[in-house]
C-alpha cells in the first residue's frame, strides 16, 4: 500500500539533509503531503529527524539497502514518489531505478552521469513505460535552470511571436557556492570508471548521448573547450563546466517532445564574461584552466590528488555559504528571421546553485510528481518534458529560482 507520497532516499546525507530539511520548514508533516526520510542507517536518519526539527510522531524512518534489491522493492512500495539523493548513482542507484520502474513509482534524482543514464534508459526504459513510472533524472542544477529555461524562453517566444527559436543560448553570468563530498566522488567515480572502459568516454563526448538511439543527430557539435566573442552578448565567452550534461538533457528533451523547435534546433551553454581587453583575458584564462583541470583529472594519480584537497562524502558548503549563494543565467532565444525579437529570459536562484537551491529544485520536483495531475505516461523523462510548466510554477513560486523575460 502507497502510505507516502515522497520518499526522501539519502535523507542522512549532506543534500538529503537539506531537502528534509526543506520538505519539513515548507510542507510539515501533518498537511496534505505525506513524506518520510529513508536511508541505510536508522541512527543518522533519527538524528536527521531530530536536527530538522521533528519528531517520531511527525516523520517515519524507513530502512533499505541500495545493496539489496529486495530491500529496496519493499521499499518503493510504500510511497508514490522516491527523492533519491544517494550519490555516486553510478555505484548505489541502478537497484533503485529498477525497483521503482518495475513498480510503477514514480522517481527523481540529481544525477550528472551521462553515460549512467543511458544505461538506465536501455536497461529499464520498457518496465518503466509498462509499469506507468515516470524517472525523471538531473532534477537539481544540472540540469533544471537549462532544462525549464529553455522550455520557458521558447514559450515566450511562441505567445509574442508565434514562432519558436532555431536556436537558444544559456550564458552562465554569475554564481557562487561549493562543491560537496558526495559531489566530489561522483565526479571521481565517473574517471575511475571512464578510465577502465573507453566507451563511458565515447557516450560522454557524445552531443547527443542521451537522445533515443535512432534519433540522435543535429546540427551540436562537441561541447567548445576555447574562449571566444559571442556577438550576442557583446562579452567574451569560455566553456561552463555543467555543459556536458545539461545540453545532452536539453536535446533529449526535444526529442522526447517530438522536435518542436524543429530538426535544425541548436543549444549550447558557456560562462559569460565582460567585454574588453579583461573579459578576452578572463575567458582564455578559464578555458584554460578548465581543459589542464580535465587533463588533470584524466590521470587518475593527480585526480585522487586533487580529491584530497576537496571535501569528503558528507560535506558541504556550510549555511552560510548556501544561504549567501546564488546564480544568474541569461538564456537568449533567437527569432529565426528578426534579430528585433529574439527573446532574453533571467533564470535566478536565490541560493547556491549546488545545493541551497538544488535541494528546493529536487523537493519541488517530487512534489510536482506526486501531486500535479500531470499527463505524463510511464517512461525516462527529463525535468521539462515530465513536469513542464507545472514545475516551471512550483520553480519560481516556491524554489526561489526565477524565469523572467528581460527583454
Ligand atoms: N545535480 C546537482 O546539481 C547536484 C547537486 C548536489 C548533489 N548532487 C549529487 O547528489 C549525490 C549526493 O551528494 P551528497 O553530497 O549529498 O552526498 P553524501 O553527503 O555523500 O550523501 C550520500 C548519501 O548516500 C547514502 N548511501 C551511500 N551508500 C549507500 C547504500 N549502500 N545504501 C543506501 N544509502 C547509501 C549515504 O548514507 P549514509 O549517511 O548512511 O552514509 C548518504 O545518505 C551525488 O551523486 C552528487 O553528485 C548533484
Amino acid at each position: 500500500m502507497q502510505t507516502y507520497d515522497i520518499l526522501v532516499w539519502g535523507a542522512s546525507g549532506f543534500t538529503g539533509k537539506l531537502v528534509a530539511e526543506y520538505l519539513y520548514r515548507q510542507y510539515g508533516s501533518s498537511g496534505d503531503l505525506k513524506w518520510a526520510l529513508a536511508g541505510r542507517n536508522r541512527k543518522k536518519l533519527q538524528a536527521v529527524r531530530t536536527a530538522i526539527g521533528a519528531s517520531s510522531e511527525d516523520l517515519d524512518v524507513l530502512v533499505a539497502d541500495a545493496a539489496d534489491l529486495e530491500s529496496l522493492r519493499e521499499l518503493v512500495q510504500q510511497t508514490r514518489v522516491v527523492c533519491s539523493t544517494v550519490g555516486p548513482y553510478a555505484q548505489y542507484g541502478t537497484g533503485l531505478v529498477q525497483a521503482c520502474a518495475e513498480a510503477g513509482v514514480d522517481y527523481c534524482d540529481l544525477t550528472g552521469e551521462v553515460h549512467w543514464m543511458r544505461q538506465m534508459i536501455e536497461q529499464h526504459a520498457s518496465a518503466a513505460s509498462a509499469s506507468g513510472a515516470r524517472i525523471v533524472h538531473t532534477c537539481g542544477f544540472d540540469s533544471i535552470p537549462s532544462d525549464m529555461g529553455v522550455l520557458f524562453v521558447q514559450q515566450t517566444m511562441f505567445e509574442r511571436h508565434g514562432v519558436y527559436a532555431k536556436q537558444v543560448k544559456y550564458r552562465a553570468k554569475d554564481f557562487k557556492g561549493g562543491f560537496s563530498g558526495g559531489t566530489v566522488a561522483s565526479m571521481l567515480n565517473m574517471m575511475d570508471e571512464a578510465e577502465n572502459d573507453p566507451t563511458i568516454n565515447e557516450i560522454m563526448q557524445h552531443p547527443y548521448a542521451l537522445n533515443p538511439s535512432d534519433d540522435n543527430g543535429g546540427l551540436d557539435g562537441p561541447d567548445r573547450k576555447d574562449a571566444f566573442y559571442d556577438e550576442d552578448f557583446s562579452a567574451w565567452a569560455a566553456p561552463f563546466m555543467m555543459a556536458g550534461i545539461n545540453t545532452r538533457v536539453v536535446r533529449r528533451t526535444q526529442a522526447l517532445m517530438d522536435h518542436p523547435y524543429g530538426h535544425e534546433f541548436r543549444y549550447d551553454e558557456a560562462t559569460l564574461m565582460k567585454d574588453g581587453p579583461i573579459g578576452a583575458v578572463s575567458a582564455v584564462a578559464l578555458s584554460l584552466a578548465t581543459s589542464t583541470m580535465m587533463s588533470a583529472n584524466a590521470f587518475g594519480p593527480a585526480r585522487r590528488l586533487i580529491a584530497r584537497m576537496l571535501p569528503s562524502p558528507g560535506e558541504g558548503p556550510d549555511q552560510a555559504e548556501r544561504e549567501n549563494g546564488y546564480f544568474k543565467i541569461a538564456v537568449l532565444a533567437k527569432h529565426p528571421t528578426d534579430a528585433s525579437k529574439n527573446i532574453l529570459a533571467h533564470v535566478d536562484g536565490d541560493k547556491d546553485p549546488g545545493y541551497g537551491s538544488t535541494a528546493k529544485m529536487l523537493a519541488e520536483s517530487a512534489i510536482c510528481l506526486a501531486k500535479d495531475g500531470l499527463n505524463t505516461q510511464g517512461g525516462f523523462w527529463t525535468p521539462a518534458s515530465a513536469m513542464g510548466s507545472a514545475l516551471l510554477r512550483r520553480l519560481n513560486d516556491n524554489a526561489g529560482v526565477k524565469f523572467t523575460v528581460a527583454t
